[in-house]
């Protein structure tokens, strides 16, 4: 299946999501592969054997969120020099968020820019990060704070990838699924409640949705001034969760998985969303083992750490809540005796 994204509203830019096994891609043009040390052992050879270019390159990194830096971005340019990649050249990234990330960045400056392609790995770069062009690298200041706005040519999305992922990393993606549904879309929350996500068949329904519901949000506001924030559901407390476990507890998703958590109980405080609602998103991130509970160990520090977020413009914090199960609010006048109420309840 195809789902095509047509940014018409911004930039006028149109490609196509492709759901299905990965197909025959022939270009007639020099194009590097960039991937990662795990899974070019794992995939490479399979892209490889569906590729005919005039050129094909492979360009490996480390594997791991540290190195998504300006370093590797550099090797990466010098790779692509050497290979003597011109302006009609195209990029291929393979691998997860990190490496699409990464290899869309690169391609948004080689040369003041070339195509590139996303052939995602990871359930969570396949609903989410390999829509929707934002590209860049960490800073020693803070995550993804470099980058640009850069939309791919197309993206192949074949969950055969996904039988190699590790477990965590899989229900980690599911995390960011289900946030699109309890954002945005009552019918797919209860879809996803009942979905199989180890047939293929609902798997590719399930990604389709999430793409689906992303490219209409993206098209609305490629470059996050508004309704784009509502993708941040369950990040600002995420965040401060990464944050506080040095990023090495739990992976992103499942601090998202939290924060989700967090942020349902703020809107059950606010009278936003029924207990019972939240009961069945907690139901849900359970089901997937994905955690929902963390001890806060200092009410006050979780608290200041908001203000760490480069959403929280002006001082002013900035949350993202559900109305109850499909629909979303974007509340900046929460005053601070609610939200630390809501933490205590975090506090075991
Ligand atoms: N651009 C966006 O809109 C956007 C959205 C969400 C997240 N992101 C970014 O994406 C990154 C997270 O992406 P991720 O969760 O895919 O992490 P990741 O890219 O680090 O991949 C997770 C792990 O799985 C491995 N892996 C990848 N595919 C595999 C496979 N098929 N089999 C076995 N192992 C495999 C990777 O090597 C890595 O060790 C973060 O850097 C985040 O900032 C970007
Ligand atoms: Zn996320």
């Amino acid at each position: 299946m195809i789902v095509p994204i047509h940014l018409e509203n911004s930039s006028d830019i149109k490609y196509n999501v492709v759901i299905d096994t990965l197909p025959e891609l022939t270009f007639n043009r020099k194009v590097a592969i960039v991937t990662n040390t795990t899974v070019s052992e794992l995939h490479l050879e399979h892209l490889k054997s569906k590729i005919s270019a005039d050129e094909l390159y492979v360009v490996t990194v480390e594997d791991g969120e540290e190195f998504k830096t300006l370093a590797t971005v550099e090797a990466i340019l010098n790779k692509l020099f050497e290979a003597k990649l011109d302006r009609k050249s195209l990029l291929i990234a393979l691998g997860g968020g990190v490496v699409g990330d990464m290899t869309g960045f690169t391609a948004s400056i080689y040369q003041r820019g070339i195509g590139f392609v996303q052939v995602p790995t990871t359930l969570l770069s396949q609903v989410d990060a390999s829509v929707g062009g934002k590209t860049g690298v960490n800073s020693a200041y803070g995550k993804n704070l470099i980058g640009a706005f850069y939309q791919p040519e197309a993206v192949y999305i074949d969950t055969n990838f996904l039988k190699t992922l590790p477990k965590r990393e899989f229900a980690a993606g599911i995390a960011e699924i289900i946030k699109m549904a309890v954002m945005f879309d009552r019918d797919y929350f209860d879809f996803l409640v009942d979905a199989d996500f180890s047939d293929r068949k609902s798997l590719e329904k399930v990604i389709r949705r999430s793409v689906e519901l992303k490219a209409e949000v993206v098209n609305l506001d490629e470059k996050e001034s508004g309704i784009r924030a509502v993708l941040n559901y369950g990040h600002t407390f995420g965040h401060v969760i990464e944050n506080e476990t040095n990023y090495t507890t739990y992976l992103h998703g499942e601090a998202v998985a939290i924060g989700m958590m967090m942020a349902n109980a703020l809107a059950v405080e606010l009278g936003l969303m029924e207990q019972n609602q939240m009961d069945e998103v907690e139901k849900f991130l359970k089901k997937h083992q994905l955690p929902t509970s963390y001890n806060i160990s200092n009410v006050d520090s979780f608290y200041d750490k908001f203000f760490l977020d480069k959403k929280a413009s002006n001082n002013r914090l900035k949350f993202i809540l559900p109305k109850g199960l499909g629909g979303h609010t974007i509340r900046d006048d929460i005053d601070e005796e609610t939200l630390k109420r809501v933490l205590y309840k975090f506090v075991k």
